[in-house]
This record gives structure tokens, C-alpha cells and sequence, in this order.
């Protein structure tokens, strides 16, 4: 079965949070059901700076504005089609914002470009054979859909799923984009791609995609909700029978800690005493005093109010006292970024922050430190929580989508039938915040059950086998093969 995976972001090219980690790893996953992955994304100058054997498969002059090549790549095993559109993509940094910190104002023809090649890769105009499925992440390539329903008369169709990775970001637009589309004018309904009167990327593939999956089964039943659904939840009630839940996995490979060169000291479950090593490295990192007692949190987090990391720094009086300490990697929001900064300051020799993205730091605080603390206001799925079961830094988790279903709670019922793997916070306030921790510091002075937390966590599963089957049979039903 051949897929078209169309996303604005996969690991390791481009990465600004999970949905590239998803996209990087999932094809590999799916080769074992015999599915063939091809995945189409933007020629950002860091794509394009690391393919070095690219072939030209179709050019567009006018393309959105300008002209476009779609190249064919392999990268470590991963077969690519890129749009190289100079006028949409050459730009470096972050792939959705200018230097500024704001959004590229052309954002909408950007992402509307990346949609329509995906339809012309369908209707095999592009030079390439065309995929019986399309796979469509995000706003960024929620438009796929549209494409393909209002210019695909008498073209092939292929079936069309749509992945919410986060429904927080949604690719609405002021009205006036709609013309820069290349669509219909009778597109602009409320059954097409109008949404408030503005036009909705992911609004309208939610409407024309065959199914939908959002990345976690308890994130699925939250975006149906008032509550959850971020103005969405009417549409997503409607498509109910289209809706469906599928745990992200991690990439086991990258995410092994028997194995890891970013690690100071490599082990499995049953040599737990190793992680001392990593401790020593985390604290050096952070400028941290080599302590072996007390609990160390870490946290790897986006800056974003998402995350509810403000909570967490509003309670370090509360949460850095006894012997706990907390060494922190983030970035993102430029006001939290700064209050992180002096908090570091405040708390010296207590708190080490490190404002940045740093993926070798990331493996090794996983590996070093006790805990991670993961108090998100929402999460679709979360990856740093199944990052943190598989290294044995016990996640201490919000009780909220994708994090209340990867993490078995540690209650008085799962701790005696051994199969607890971190601990869900009651609430998501400074209170419940508080207690979560306090609670694990309990624990973890009680260093049999703390192991045993560790060790069940480490043998759960968090790879991406069991979804990728799901995935499997749902490009397979419908397509007849
Ligand atoms: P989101 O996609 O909402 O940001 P996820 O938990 O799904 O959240 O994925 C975040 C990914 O980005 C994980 O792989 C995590 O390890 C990584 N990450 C986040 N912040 C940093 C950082 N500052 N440095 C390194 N890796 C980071
Ligand atoms: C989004 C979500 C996160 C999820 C990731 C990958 O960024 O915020 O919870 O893990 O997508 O699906």
C-alpha cells in the first residue's frame, strides 16, 4: 500500500515539538504491515541543506506566486518529496515565524502551496507514481482534502486521513487569503473552507477527510467536547463515526537507553545504579552540586501555556524545599523564557535552566534524573512522558489526554499490583502540583518502590508497533487491499 505522508515538519530535519518525531518515526513502523511511506514536505533551506542526491521530478512555474520544483530524496531511509519553492520556503529558523516571533504573513499560501502538491501528487501529475492514501498532519496540510474535492473532478481519489496532532493550532486566516487559494469560489461555505466568516485550514479538512485520528484515545474523546474542542468540538461531534484515537509511540532505536551516545553511562532495568553517572553529567551541566540523596525533577518542555510551566514557577518556593531540585530545558514564549532565566538566578545551586533547544541535553537529563514533571493544561498525546517510562525518569503527569493514558498512576491499587509507572497530578493547579510532587518525594525515599516504579515504567510498552498496525488498517479500510 503506497502513502503520501504530508506534513510541514519530520524529524530529523525539521522539529519545532512531537508531530516531526511522529512523522520521522512512524514510516519506519509501517513498513512491517506493508505499507510504503513517501512523505512530501517544504523545501525549508535545513531540508534542503541535508538531502545531497535529490532527482527533479515535475516543475511548476507558477506556482502560489512563483516558481516550484518537487524534488525525490532518500534520507536515512526515509523516501521524501519536497517542494523546493524559494518564494514560500527559503527562509531559515523556525518554519512557521519571521525573526520577529510572529507568524509569516504569507503563512496561509504557504501551507495552501504544501496542500495542493499533495493533490497533484494524487492526481499523478508530479512525475511519481500516485498513493492510494493520503496521510495529512495538521493544519499545515489540512487543505489536502479541499484539493482534492474541489479540482478533482474526473482525477483519482485517494482516501484521505487526517492526523490532530495539536487542535490548539488551527491555520485560520482573515477571509481576504481566500482568493490566493487557487479554489473555487463556492468553496468559501460553511461547508467548505469558511469558518467564522474567516477561512479554517483544519476546520475544513475535519469536514472532507474520509478519517480523522487524534494522537491519543483520550485526547479523541476531550477535542468532542465543549471543554476540549476549542470551538471545533461541533464539527468533530458531527464526524464522531470518522473520529478515532491513536497513542503516538517513540522511536525505540533513537530512545535506547542501553544504547544512547548522549548518555555518560548507558543501562537497562536491572542496572538502575548506573544512572548515577548521568546524574553527575546532569548536574555538572547545570552547575549543580553532586548530591545522591533527594529527588532531582527534570523538565523538557515547550514554553507555552499549553505546558503549565508558570505553574511550575510559581510554586518553586513550594516544590524546592527538603532536598528536591529541579534542572529545566526549554524554549519558546520569550516572557516565560525570562522569568525561567531569573528563577535560576533566585534559586541557585537548587534550579538549573537552560533556555534553548538541546537534544543531546534532553537524553541525558531522562537518563539522570528521578522524575519528569509534566503538568500540561492540555496534551494531545505527549512524547517526553514515554521518553521518560523507557529511561526510568518517572513522569509525574497532568491527568489530561494523551498523558493520563500512557501513565498507570501510582495509587495504593496499582502499587500493590505492581504495575504503577508515575503518578497523575489530581488537579492542574499550584495545589495538586504541589501534592503530585510531595508525593513523589515519599516515594522515592522508599528506594524498592521507587525502582519498582522505574522498572515497570522501562518495560512498558511505548514503541510504535501497536499503533502502527492500527494505522495499517485504517488506510486499508476503504481502499480495498
Ligand atoms: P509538543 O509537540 O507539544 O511540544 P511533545 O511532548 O509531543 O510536545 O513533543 C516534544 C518533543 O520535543 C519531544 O521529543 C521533546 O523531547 C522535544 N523537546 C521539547 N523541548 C525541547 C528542548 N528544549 N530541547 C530538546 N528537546 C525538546
Ligand atoms: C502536538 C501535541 C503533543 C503531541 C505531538 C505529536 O505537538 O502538543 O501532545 O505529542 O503533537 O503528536
Amino acid at each position: 500500500l503506497r502513502v503520501l505522508s504530508v506534513a510541514s515538519e519530520m524529524f530529523p530535519l525539521i522539529k519545532t515539538g512531537g508531530l516531526a518525531d511522529v512523522t520521522g518515526a512512524l514510516p519506519a513502523a509501517l513498513e512491517s504491515h506493508g505499507v510504503q511511506t513517501c512523505t512530501l514536505l517544504p523545501g525549508y533551506p535545513a531540508v534542503l541543506r541535508a538531502l545531497t542526491d535529490t532527482q527533479r521530478m515535475a516543475v511548476w512555474p507558477d506556482f502560489f506566486g512563483g516558481g516550484a520544483r518537487l524534488l525525490q530524496a532518500r534520507f536515512e531511509g526515509r523516501d521524501l518529496l519536497v517542494l523546493d519553492a524559494p518564494h514560500l520556503y527559503a527562509r531559515e529558523g523556525n518554519p512557521y515565524l519571521g525573526p520577529d516571533g510572529h507568524d509569516w504573513p504569507d503563512n496561509a499560501e504557504r501551507f495552501a502551496a504544501l496542500s495542493f502538491a499533495a493533490a497533484r501528487v494524487a492526481w499523478g501529475q508530479a512525475g511519481v507514481e500516485p498513493p492510494q492514501v493520503i496521510h495529512a498532519h495538521d493544519w499545515q496540510a489540512a487543505l489536502t482534502p479541499a484539493y482534492l474535492h474541489y479540482l478533482g473532478e474526473g482525477l483519482p481519489r485517494p482516501r484521505q486521513v487526517l492526523t490532530v496532532h495539536n487542535l490548539a493550532f488551527q491555520g485560520r486566516f482573515d477571509r481576504k487569503v481566500f482568493g490566493r487559494l487557487g479554489l473555487p469560489m463556492g468553496a468559501f461555505t460553511s461547508e467548505g473552507l469558511e469558518y467564522h466568516g474567516d477561512v479554517g485550514f483544519l476546520k475544513t479538512g475535519l469536514l472532507l477527510a474520509d478519517a480523522i485520528t487524534a494522537v491519543s484515545p483520550g485526547y479523541a474523546d476531550e477535542v468532542r467536547t465543549s471543554q476540549g474542542g476549542m470551538g471545533l468540538d461541533g464539527i468533530l461531534r458531527w464526524r464522531a463515526e470518522a473520529v478515532t484515537g491513536i497513542v503516538n509511540g517513540i522511536d525505540t532505536e533513537v530512545w535506547n537507553p542501553r544504547t544512547d551516545a548522549h548518555l555518560a553511562a548507558r543501562y537497562d532495568e536491572d542496572h538502575l545504579d548506573a544512572r548515577r553517572h548521568n546524574r553527575r553529567a546532569v548536574e555538572q551541566h547545570f552547575g549543580l552540586l553532586p548530591e545522591d540523596e533527594g529527588l532531582l525533577l527534570c523538565m523538557i518542555s515547550r514554553m507555552a501555556d499549553q505546558k503549565g510551566t508558570d505553574l511550575v514557577l510559581d510554586a518553586l518556593d513550594a516544590l524546592l524545599k527538603g532536598g528536591t531540585r529541579l534542572v529545566v530545558l526549554g524554549s519558546g514564549d520569550r516572557e516565560l523564557e525570562a522569568r525561567w532565566r531569573s528563577a535560576a538566578d533566585h534559586y541557585r545551586g537548587r534550579l538549573g535552566v537552560q533556555v534553548g533547544y538541546d537534544e543531546r541535553v534532553s537524553h541525558l537529563m531522562q537518563g539522570g534524573c528521578d522524575a519528569i514533571v509534566i503538568p500540561s493544561r492540555f496534551e494531545p498525546c505527549g512524547l517526553t512522558q514515554l521518553c521518560g517510562l523507557r529511561y526510568g525518569c518517572v513522569p509525574i503527569v497532568a491527568h489530561v489526554g494523551g498523558l493520563a493514558d500512557t501513565v498507570i498512576d501510582a495509587n495504593d491499587a496499582a502499587l500493590r499490583a505492581g504495575v504503577a509507572t508515575g503518578l497523575h497530578l489530581r488537579s492542574v493547579n499550584h495545589e495538586g502540583l504541589v501534592n503530585g510532587v510531595n508525593k513523589a518525594t515519599q516515594l522515592h525515599a522508599d528506594r524498592p518502590t521507587w525502582q519498582r516504579l522505574q522498572r515497570a515504567g522501562m518495560l512498558s510498552d511505548v514503541g510504535w508497533e501497536a499503533s502502527a498496525a492500527r494505522y495499517a488498517a485504517l488506510y486499508r479500510r476503504g481502499v480495498g487491499q
